[in-house]
């Protein structure tokens, strides 16, 4: 395959970013096309540690293009200070290799301001999101008063509309929200600086990857969040503001459908989630608490500690059918080394009644009850298996057992935090 998009399947966080960082070898040009710096990414390069919110995790190789499609909405400022912090530490340091949409719109401070006023006036009913404003900017996209890239072009026009915009917030934080304002003056004076630090990587970055395409190149879209936390498909409102599966390739980055030739999803060997809303294989009490630690679970993003729940294989039928996946990619499995038994949820109850698939009202997954496929688990020390064979076979069986009831082939299998700790079956780029 030459086109690949890599999805997660579950509530994000699912170890995207190390897979993406592992195929971006086999790529040429790496394209976020929806989410913003909501979105983080962990990575383990050479035994350093790389946070990852916007930029593609293709960075982290040599003469890779990265893509930020017209379908993100980027904070101009956290975009500089990431691309300063990667240049600092020797990465990414031609800007050629940065591809930026004229297109894509711009989270704006008073859109973070907007977000975490609203939370706080949720109090317990909060959406949990990570207050970094990307619902405020997708609703400004929507409802077409948002501000481009492109309107950097000309100061005088952006200048106005900014004025226009903050005016409108002002009033809607003060007199709604009962928030403080934000300063126009301060923006401006922001975006004035920000805007000669960005321009050079302006492009009509669907026409770029197009071209690539045309040319042969391979291209490998990387997706952030997870189809759970989809806009339309995912528990609302407990979700992100776009869509966040194999379809938003095409809106997001410019592409026509049929130039993709397929989809990896990507999912934990367990299953995580920050924020609230519905999570029905949720593990309460002391073994929760023991796998976080243990697989370190705590937000990139926001430090905050994700909660922690089984394999839900509904779950992951549902990803696999919303996303028409090709392989799975499965991380973390060392982190259950030790558990005991291993389970695996294959279906709901709710209210007395069997169900398959995800219950039709997302307000019923509230009250499903999980049923379980319980398999004994192991104890010995997966992280230098680059094998099925080297993997003790009761792992072999729940691996098995997950792409049985997901119906999806294991494409990879995570073992560790690097780079090289993944067992590689089948590589989509190689197939
Ligand atoms: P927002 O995207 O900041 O508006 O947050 C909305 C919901 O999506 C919250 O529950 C967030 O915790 C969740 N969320 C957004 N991005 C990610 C991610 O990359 N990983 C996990 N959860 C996320």
């Amino acid at each position: 395959m030459k086109t690949v998009a890599v999805v997660g399947s579950q509530w994000g966080d699912e170890g995207k970013g190390k897979i993406v960082d592992l195929l971006a070898a086999d790529a040429d040009v790496v394209v976020r096309f929806q989410g913003g710096n909501n979105a983080a990414h962990t990575l383990v390069v050479d035994g350093e540690k790389f946070i990852l919110r916007l930029v593609p995790a293709g960075a982290l190789h040599d003469r890779k293009v990265c893509v930020i499609g017209n379908g993100t909405v980027v904070d101009p400022m956290a975009l500089a200070e990431e691309i300063d912090s990667l240049q600092s530490r020797g990465r990414f340091q031609d800007d050629a290799l940065l591809r930026l949409s004229f297109d894509a719109h711009m989270v704006m401070p008073y859109h973070r301001a907007i977000d975490r006023a609203r939370e706080a006036r949720l109090g317990k009913n909060a959406i949990g999101t990570t207050g970094f404003g990307i619902g405020p900017a997708y609703e400004d996209k929507m409802s077409r008063m948002g501000l481009r890239f492109d309107d950097l072009a000309n100061f005088p026009a952006f200048t106005a509309k900014l004025e226009r915009n903050v005016r409108e917030k002002n009033l809607y934080l003060k007199s709604v929200l009962k928030a403080k304002p934000v300063s126009g003056t301060e923006i401006l004076a922001q975006m004035r600086k920000v805007r000669g630090r960005l321009a050079r990587y302006l492009c009509d970055t669907s026409v770029y990857i197009n071209d690539a395409i045309g040319a042969g190149r391979r291209v490998l879209f990387e997706g952030a969040h997870g189809v759970m936390l989809d806009i339309d498909h995912g528990t609302f409102p407990y979700v992100t503001s776009s869509n966040c599966g194999a379809s938003a390739v095409f809106g997001g980055a410019g592409l026509a459908p049929g130039k993709l030739d397929g989809v990896l999803g990507i999912s934990k060997a367990y299953t995580t989630r920050v924020g609230g809303g519905p999570f029905p294989s949720e593990i309460k009490g002391k073994l929760g608490d023991a796998l976080r630690v243990e697989g370190d679970e705590f937000g990139s993003a926001t430090g905050r500690p994700r909660r922690i729940g089984w394999f839900d294989a509904v779950l992951a039928r549902y990803a696999a059918r919303l996303n028409g996946m090709w392989g799975l990619a499965l991380t973390k499995l060392d982190v259950l080394t030790g558990v005991d038994p291993v389970r695996i949820c294959v279906a709901y109850t709710v209210a007395g009644q069997r169900h398959d698939e995800i219950p039709p009202s997302h307000r019923r997954l509230e009250k499903a009850k999980p049923i379980y496929e319980d398999l004994p688990g192991w104890s010995e020390d997966l992280t230098r298996a680059r094998s099925l064979s080297e993997l003790p076979a009761n792992a072999r069986r729940y691996l098995e057992r997950i792409s049985e009831t997901s119906g999806v082939r294991l494409a990879m299998v995570g073992v560790g935090a690097a780079r090289e700790a993944t067992i590689v079956l089948e590589n989509p780029f190689l197939v």
